[in-house]
């Protein structure tokens, strides 16, 4: 349990830290606190699943047609109302929504200044089976001219022009972790409270790991490098065999590896078909978190973060974690064959 006496807010933390934000005039600071009051309120939610009528399907699907789950609804409902009320984006686009939302000013003037993209929840499969998920956030400034009707291609910027990425972690206990590019810090939120705590301070992957996380139901569709490389995790040497983990909720599974070090991989499942998550509520944000976590996020020939997004929807391969790992794994990519 975090220690409240000696660990700061995440409302103390923004305030201490505003200065070091991009562009610092209070208007990221206020989204982050938005994501924080969403975050809350999905928490509660997430955590009372298992007593209320709100498990199982919602007998919709996605845009993408996969199996859309009640709390999938609720989440996405829940960060957009709270993140439309503050008068600071003018657009954001869901996982869960087949186009972006405008947003205009309350004077009706088109003046605000961000978009955000969100993976409302992560890992929905999990909910069934009380393991965790989460929520996966990416900001960006509009590059639309002030004034205008945001448009697509203020959603469609490479990850490496984000100005902030983080996630909600819903698991034993709840986080947020969170990126403004100077670093990556963690806060606990203690329940009884309603307080998130600067747990985790200066969040870095440790270089290396003994942990691969990949569905290796997947494993006859890899590519020839991957498979090499799947096949050298599993090598008896001197710090090998690694040990495999997939919880099948991307972010708690980065999130374990953030911590004791290791390697996240979803790669192509076949030549024709380009991964399965989604590069700008997924892929990207993630990739933000681990380059300020000194890891390394690649699709295994190509840093996530230069892509340059076509669709809203786009999916892309991604290994992402330990450096050392990450850079063995696009070894075995390079000379495969
Ligand atoms: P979502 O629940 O938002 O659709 O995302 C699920 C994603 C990701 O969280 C996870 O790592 C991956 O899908 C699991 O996919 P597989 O079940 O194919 O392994
Ligand atoms: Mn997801
Ligand atoms: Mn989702």
């Amino acid at each position: 349990m975090t220690n409240t006496n000696q660990k700061r807010t995440l409302g103390e933390f923004i305030f201490d830290n505003q200065s070091s934000f991009p562009y610092s005039t209070g208007e990221l600071s206020k989204l982050i606190n938005a994501i924080r009051l969403a975050a809350k309120i999905t928490n509660h939610e997430v955590n009372k699943a298992g007593l209320v009528d709100i498990l199982g399907d919602a007998g919709i699907t996605n845009v993408q047609g996969e199996d859309q789950q009640k709390l999938d609804v609720y989440a996405n409902e829940k960060f957009i109302q709270t993140l439309k009320q503050r008068g600071i984006i003018c657009g954001i686009a869901s996982e869960e929504e087949e186009d972006f939302i405008a947003v205009n000013s309350s004077d009706g003037k088109n003046n605000n200044k961000y978009v955000v993209l969100i993976d409302p929840l992560d890992g929905s499969s999990n909910i069934d089976v009380n393991a965790s998920v989460g929520t996966i956030f990416s900001i960006y400034r509009r590059i639309s001219p002030l004034g205008n009707p945001v448009e697509l291609k203020d959603f469609l910027q490479p990850g490496k022009d984000q100005v902030a990425a983080g996630y909600v972690m819903y698991g034993t206990s709840t986080m947020l972790v969170f990126t403004t590019g100077n670093g990556v810090n963690g806060f606990t939120l203690n329940p009884a409270l309603g307080t998130f705590y600067h747990s985790h301070p200066n969040m870095q992957f440790p270089e290396t790991g003994r942990i691969y996380s990949v569905n290796e139901g997947n494993y006859v569709h890899f590519s020839k490098g991957v498979k090499a490389y799947i096949k050298y995790c599993q090598k008896e040497e001197e710090d090998r065999p690694y040990t495999s983990r997939y919880i099948g909720s991307m972010v708690a599974d980065f999130h374990r590896n953030l911590i004791k070090g290791g390697i996240y991989m979803y790669p192509r499942i076949g030549p024709k078909q380009n991964g399965k998550l989604r590069l700008t509520y997924e892929c990207n944000p993630i990739a933000f978190l681990t380059e300020q976590a000194k890891g390394k996020a690649t699709t295994g020939t190509k840093r996530i973060m230069d892509i340059e997004p076509t669709e809203l929807h786009q999916r892309e391969a991604i290994f992402c974690g330990s450096i050392k790992m990450v850079e063995k794994l696009e070894e075995f990519i390079l000379n495969e064959d």
